[in-house]
């Protein structure tokens, strides 16, 4: 059997991810990990050297402009992953379970995670919740699919949660926690996302388990981080949560440049005559040169 030459050049891979745990804590880099939705960004991340691109469905509401991931559809993921799959080299693709799509019946959702690794080349699916999730993710795993497993703040569980809130704060709701991220990872998930929890909660969850956690809004001590791209770059409308580190504000860049493009049409001054295209010369002047070209001959 030859082997993918992707595996063979510092590919990231689900057993790669999984080792880094294993390292002593003064050998272990942290992992990195942002969301991409479409090809150009997952192309920049890749090359920057993102590990893991996580295609959220965090995407209805900074590309699609709902108020929640709710109505994200699983045809619309599909439709994401796919472009993100074709930029991305180096970096592990996972892609969301958007809701609905994991909640009936189990063979139904082994089905809808088949499509993300069959028709649009996820190399991982991630599904939301602790305890309740222990047999969906066995058999996801039984299926040959790696699982991204997701407690604390789980945005789809909005409804239940009454709102997005910080989860795990009183003793009894940080114990749930532990005893969610442990089933999580005895289903045989190979990464956990924990989000929105005390830091001192999720160092505790770090610590007790053998699996990376991936922090969001759950402090340093995580043994990796992630980041919905357009809140790091400043694409994002409305008040950002504390823990969304803005390094660019790509509103600001995006605007001028379009305010600037605007101005120099309406004054005349775009196109200019270089960036316009030209009639070719008068035939008889070509005559002359085919010609000039017979007597030379
Ligand atoms: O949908 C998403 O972007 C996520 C991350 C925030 C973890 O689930």
């Amino acid at each position: 059997m030859s082997v993918p030459s992707k595996f063979s050049d510092g590919k990231i891979t689900v057993p790669s991810l999984l080792s880094r745990k294993s390292l002593r804590p003064e050998d272990a880099t942290k992992i990195t990990c942002l969301t991409a939705y479409d090809y150009p960004t997952a192309r920049l991340l890749d090359e920057a050297g993102v590990e893991v691109l996580l295609v959220g469905d965090s995407l209805g509401m900074v590309i699609l402009g709902h108020e929640t991931t709710l109505p994200v559809t699983v045809e619309e993921m599909l439709h994401h992953t796919r472009a993100v799959r074709k930029a991305t080299k180096r970096a592990l693709v996972v892609a969301d379970m958007p809701f609905g799509s994991y909640h009936a019946e189990i063979g139904e959702s082994v089905r809808n995670a088949v499509r993300f690794v069959k028709e649009a080349g996820a190399e991982a699916v991630k599904v939301e919740g602790g305890e309740r999730r222990l047999e969906l993710i066995a058999r996801l795993m039984e299926s040959e699919i790696p699982v991204m497993g997701h407690v604390g703040l789980t945005p789809q569980s909005l409804h239940a949660m009454g709102g997005f809130k910080v989860q795990g704060k009183t003793p009894g709701a940080a114990e749930q926690l532990v005893r969610d991220a442990r089933a999580v990872e005895a289903a045989g998930a190979f990464a956990i996302v924990l989000e929105g929890i005390p830091r001192e909660l999720a160092a505790l969850i770090t610590r007790e388990l053998r699996i990376p956690t991936i922090g969001i809004g759950a402090g340093p001590e995580c043994d990796g981080q992630i980041l919905v791209l357009h809140d790091l770059i400043g694409l994002s409308f409305g008040p950002q949560p504390k823990f969304a580190r803005q390094y660019t504000n790509l509103n600001e860049i995006i605007s001028s440049a379009v305010r600037e493009y605007c101005s120099d049409v309406r004054r005349g001054s775009f196109p200019s005559d270089a960036e316009s295209y030209h009639m070719p010369e008068p035939r008889s002047s070509r005559r002359e040169i085919n010609i000039d070209v017979e007597l030379t001959d």
